[in-house]
C-alpha cells in the first residue's frame, strides 16, 4: 500500500506572525495521524522560522524552487545545500507557475529535479496540462513529454525517490476542481508511463493530485485507485481546511 501525503504549496503567501498563526492551527489537528504524512512548502526567507516550529513534530518542510547549480555566480537563486540547511525534505519542482511564468522548460525541470535528488531531498515533481491542451486532446501527450524529460535524466529510478503532482493548469486556484474521474484518469497514465520503465517503481510511486483541493472535496478525490495524496495550495493556508484535508488522507 502507497502511504498518503499531503503537501502546502504556501506559494508567495504568509509573514512571520501569519505562518506562525497557521503551523499552530495546525500542529494539533495532524499530531495524531498515523496514516499520512502532511508537509509544508513555505516562501525560502520563511524556511528557518518552519525549521524552528516543525523540528520535533510530525510536519515536514520543504521549498517552492531551487536553483539547477550547486553554487556559483547566479544572484538571486537558492541551491539544493542550502535548501538542506534549513532541513527541508522536499522541494517543488516545476511547478506550472514556475512553466509559465518564469519560462521554466522540461529540460531546466529536469536538471533541477536532478540537483534535488544530488541533495537528498525528495522532489515534488508537478506535470499537468493547460486547458486549451485539454480541449484539443494533448493531456497525455503533454504529461508524457514532462515526465520523460525527468525520466530520460535521472531513470526511473531516480523518479521512484521523487513525488509526482498532477496539477491540471486550468484547476489551480480557479476553484474548479478535477472530478475524481478525471484526475484519476490522469494519474492511471502516469503510472501506465513510468511501468513502462518500471514496473516496481511505478508500482510504489507517490502520484498526489493538485488543483483547488479542499476540505470538501479531498476525501472522493483520495479514495481513487491512482491519487496518493495532494498538494495543495489556496486551502493550505487556512488552518482548519488543510487538517480537513490531512485527515480525509489518513482514512
Ligand atoms: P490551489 O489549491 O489554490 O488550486 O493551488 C494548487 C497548486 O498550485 C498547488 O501547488
Amino acid at each position: 500500500m502507497r502511504r498518503k501525503l499531503v503537501a502546502g504549496n504556501w506559494k508567495m503567501h504568509g509573514g512571520l506572525a501569519q505562518n506562525q498563526a497557521l503551523l499552530e492551527g495546525i500542529l494539533p489537528g495532524v499530531k495524531g495521524l498515523r496514516t499520512a504524512d502532511c508537509v509544508v512548502c513555505a516562501p525560502f526567507p520563511y524556511l528557518a522560522q518552519v525549521q524552528a516550529l516543525l523540528k520535533g513534530t510530525t510536519v515536514a518542510w520543504g521549498a517552492q524552487n531551487l536553483s539547477q547549480h550547486p553554487s556559483g555566480a547566479f544572484t538571486g537563486e537558492v541551491s539544493a545545500s542550502m535548501l538542506r540547511d534549513f532541513g527541508c525534505r522536499y522541494v517543488i519542482v516545476g511547478h506550472s507557475e514556475r512553466r509559465q511564468l518564469y519560462g521554466e522548460d522540461s529540460a531546466t525541470v529536469a536538471r533541477k529535479f536532478n540537483a534535488a535528488l544530488d541533495a537528498g531531498l525528495t522532489p515534488i515533481f508537478c506535470v499537468g496540462e493547460t486547458l486549451e491542451q485539454r480541449e484539443a486532446g494533448a493531456t497525455e501527450k503533454v504529461v508524457a513529454e514532462q515526465l520523460d524529460a525527468v525520466t530520460g535524466l535521472v531513470g526511473a529510478a531516480g523518479l521512484g525517490r521523487a513525488v509526482v503532482a498532477y496539477e491540471p493548469v486550468w484547476a489551480i486556484g480557479t476553484g474548479k476542481t478535477a472530478t475524481p474521474d478525471q484526475a484519476q484518469e490522469v494519474h492511471a497514465f502516469i503510472r501506465k508511463r513510468i511501468a513502462e520503465s518500471s514496473a516496481d517503481v511505478a508500482a510504489g510511486q507517490q502520484i498526489l493530485y493538485g488543483g483547488s483541493v479542499k476540505g470538501s472535496n479531498a476525501k472522493e478525490l483520495f479514495a481513487m485507485a491512482d491519487i496518493d495524496g495532494g498538494l495543495i495550495g489556496g486551502a493550505s493556508l487556512k488552518a482548519d481546511e488543510f487538517v480537513t484535508i490531512c485527515q480525509a488522507a489518513a482514512q
